[in-house]
């Protein structure tokens, strides 16, 4: 975890940024933040250390009514959301409780449903449909972090969902067995912690590419653990990393948080076999 001066520093850089005078790129020359702007800069996850606190109903109902603005393929509105309030089944759902819980499915069931009411067949279940539903559904959860945070409530995405036996979700949510999958839960509260602290981000070469997409030379890979390794960037999820005899955060990262090298190489994982069931992948022609 990142110390409290650490913390300062981050939100010092964060400020400087924020004001202009730390320009991430020398190219660049960033417009005064408006409002919309200064809330996106404030976005910070809340790690599962939310009050036991309930939100006011017309905050949830802004929330969501502000989630469904979001951008969408053909306005088709390819995901449903559903709100829990409940607070052991938000545990049992994502692990997490706060508020409230918020599942965006990617979900095809109300088109289908329509398409078949007017007499047609209507089969969206390919990768591509799953891809088209995923990104609808995204949009209109990080829509619902920024309208949330505008309105002083904390929040956290997880995939906390698809943690465990993911089958859990189909039985505790009575989902539609096919054209329905969870892709994220946004817990929705009020943090413990009133402290604001913003990671970093990384920026630079390999994340945004101007004209062309830019293979990462040796030197510039380098540069990324080393920036990794910088605590003043807050760019990592542990800073004891070297405490645990790591070289560099990026060790820690591949080997004790992503396990690689650690964990069997998965057969047909769960997501798969779930996405066949879903009817979302196209079977071969025979
Ligand atoms: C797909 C996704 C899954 C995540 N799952 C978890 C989670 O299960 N638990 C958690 O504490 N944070 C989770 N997070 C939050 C990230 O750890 C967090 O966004 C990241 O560390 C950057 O921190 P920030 O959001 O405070 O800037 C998740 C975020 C995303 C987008």
């Amino acid at each position: 975890m990142s110390t409290p001066a650490s913390r300062r520093t981050f939100l010092q850089r964060s400020a400087l940024a924020g004001s202009g005078l730390l320009l991430p790129n020398a190219e660049a020359q960033p417009a005064p933040p408006n409002d919309t702007i200064k809330t996106i800069r404030s976005l910070r996850s809340t790690h599962g250390n939310f009050l036991d606190k309930p939100l006011p109903e017309p905050a949830l109902e802004t929330i969501l009514q502000a989630s469904l603005r979001a951008a969408n393929a053909s306005n088709s509105q390819s995901y449903s959301i559903i709100v829990i309030k409940d607070r052991p089944l938000m545990k049992a759902v994502c692990g997490y409780q706060g508020s409230c819980v918020l599942v965006y499915c990617a979900d095809y069931t109300r088109l289908k449903l329509s398409a078949e009411s007017l007499g047609y067949t209507y089969d969206p279940g390919t990768m591509e449909g799953f891809v088209t539903a995923s990104t609808n559904t995204i949009l209109a959860a990080q829509t619902a972090v920024i309208a949330a945070r505008s309105l002083g409530i904390d929040s956290l995405l997880t995939n906390g969902i698809h943690r465990g036996d993911m089958e859990r979700q189909w039985k505790l949510l009575d989902l539609p067995q096919t054209h329905c999958i969870p892709i994220i839960a946004l817990v929705l509260g009020y943090s413990t912690d009133e402290t604001a602290h913003l990671k970093g981000r990384l920026d630079g070469p390999g994340v945004i590419h101007r004209e062309k997409y830019h293979a990462l030379t040796k030197a510039e890979t380098n540069e990324i653990t080393r920036k990794y390794d910088d605590k003043q960037l807050d760019l990592g999820l542990n800073d004891d990393w070297a405490a645990s005899g790591h070289k560099h955060y990026l060790d820690w990262y591949f080997k004790d948080w992503m396990g690689v090298g650690r964990k069997p190489a998965a057969q047909e994982g769960q997501m798969l076999r779930r996405l066949k069931r879903s009817g979302f992948v196209e079977s071969p022609p025979a």
